[in-house]
């Protein structure tokens, strides 16, 4: 039997009923969608929080685009990026006029490999963006001594994980720069929204000019974007009896909702015209950060449900592994298991109306069907990345998982694995 409440890790994860209000108040107010007090007092609070120069755009990869173009580097000049990432950080490089050079990941944390980031070093190298992915914290402390070497500047994508007053305590310490998204599946979500936080003056004067210039989203495109927990908090209680995609897919036809990727994205190419955080999402994202403790509190307690029950698992001779980074208190934007035929394991759960297709499976540059080429990418170029991306199978820890839903999802996944031992 399908379950009634689907399980998933993009179906407007953050939206509770409480954002939903929030969304409702904001439709009501069109003039304060654009500009308002709300955008100031989220750079304040960040800035306060991770002590750096905030400067805000309506997503993170712009966010990426202002920084790369902030740092003033020669044409095609390199950044350091782990293989294993998502489409728009290697296409924000390119439409800065910047390099991306690959580096192999470490299977334990899934992140940047000191080691081959060293060895993928050359005389053009500006940068490295460190991804701490899925929530899992990089190894910020040996990148600062290697860029300190070789005079190279540190970015940490902090898209998956904001750290709060118990941590992860490595997390954004390090870097020259921070990069936050406030996207709809990111550590805190505003629907849209990025910025970076910097720690370096020149730099952050540069931001505040990129930032000056941007433009502003258009009214229609804002009101599409707060459409979006609205649309999704109808369809999901429908998803189980194939309303809830019908749904979807009529909003979509009609373009009610602002895709999360398009395709020209997809195929390596991003717009370098930049715009401002639209205020309602700064409101959006701003209500989130108050609830970081409680949002990430949530996390760390389906972090610790999903670790106990793989090790369960393998007590009980499923053959399933966890990278050894993974431990109980991490506020995980998903918890990463490996298994043996991910892909067919995700097929049968989502007979079960559990969906746990989220893009970073079976592709190094996510999701699958991004144009590698065009993100200068090379097949078998990082191995241990390319073996983590072909087993891995996600679990959701987002604000509307509740450890219930958890729990169920455990259970049908060893129903599956069951089958296959047999
Ligand atoms: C690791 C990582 N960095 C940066 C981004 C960019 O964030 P945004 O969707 O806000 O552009 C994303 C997500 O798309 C991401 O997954």
């Amino acid at each position: 039997m399908p379950l009634f409440r689907p399980i998933h890790h993009t179906f407007a994860p953050h939206v509770n009923a409480g954002y939903v209000l929030r969304t409702l108040a904001l439709l009501l107010k069109p003039w304060k969608w654009r500009e308002g007090p709300e955008r100031e007092t989220l750079r304040a609070a960040l800035a306060r929080q991770y002590d750096a120069d905030v400067s805000l755009f309506a997503s993170g990869r712009e966010a990426l685009v202002a920084l790369f173009r902030s740092l003033k580097s020669p044409d095609h000049a390199e950044v350091i990026v782990q293989a294993y990432t998502c489409v728009v950080v290697p296409n924000a490089m390119l439409a800065a006029g910047m390099h991306p050079v690959y580096a192999d990941v470490e299977a334990e944390t899934l992140n940047l490999d000191p080691a081959d980031v060293e060895r993928r070093l050359t005389p053009r190298t500006r940068a490295v963006i460190c991804q701490h992915t899925f929530g899992i914290p990089a190894d910020t402390h040996k990148l600062r001594a290697l860029c300190d070497r070789y005079g190279l500047l540190l970015i940490e994508d902090c898209a998956h994980i904001l750290p709060d007053d118990q941590g992860p305590a490595t997390i954004g310490k390090d870097g020259d720069f921070l990069l936050l998204s406030f996207g709809r599946d990111k550590a805190i979500s505003g629907i849209t929204g990025g910025a970076i936080l910097s720690r370096r003056p020149a730099v952050s004067v540069q931001l505040r000019a990129e930032e000056g210039a941007a433009t502003a989203l258009s009214l229609f495109r804002i009101k599409r974007l707060l459409l979006y927990p609205l649309v999704y908090a109808v369809a999901r209680p429908l998803y189980g009896i194939g309303l809830g995609k019908a749904l979807l897919i009529l909003a979509r036809a009609i373009g009610a909702l602002v895709p999360i990727l398009t395709s020209a994205e997809k195929n390596g190419t991003m717009s370098p015209t930049l715009h401002t955080l639209p205020n309602a999402c700064a409101a959006l994202a701003l209500a989130e950060l108050h609830r970081l403790k409680a949002i990430n509190d949530h996390r760390r307690r389906l972090t610790a449900l999903y670790l106990t029950e793989t090790y369960k698992l393998q007590a009980t001779g499923y053959r399933l592994s966890i990278p050894k980074a993974v431990h109980p208190d991490l506020p995980l934007q998903k918890f990463p298991l490996f298994v043996k035929d991910a892909e067919r394991i995700r097929r049968a759960l989502k007979q079960k109306n559990i969906h746990l297709q989220d893009g970073w499976s079976g592709c190094v540059i996510c999701p699958p069907g991004s144009a590698m080429e065009h993100e200068c990418y090379v097949p078998g170029s990082d191995p241990a990345a390319e073996a983590a991306a072909g087993q891995i199978l996600s679990l959701p820890t987002h604000p509307t998982m509740t450890e219930k839903l958890a729990s169920e999802l455990v259970r049908e996944l060893s129903g599956i694995l069951d089958r296959q031992k047999k």
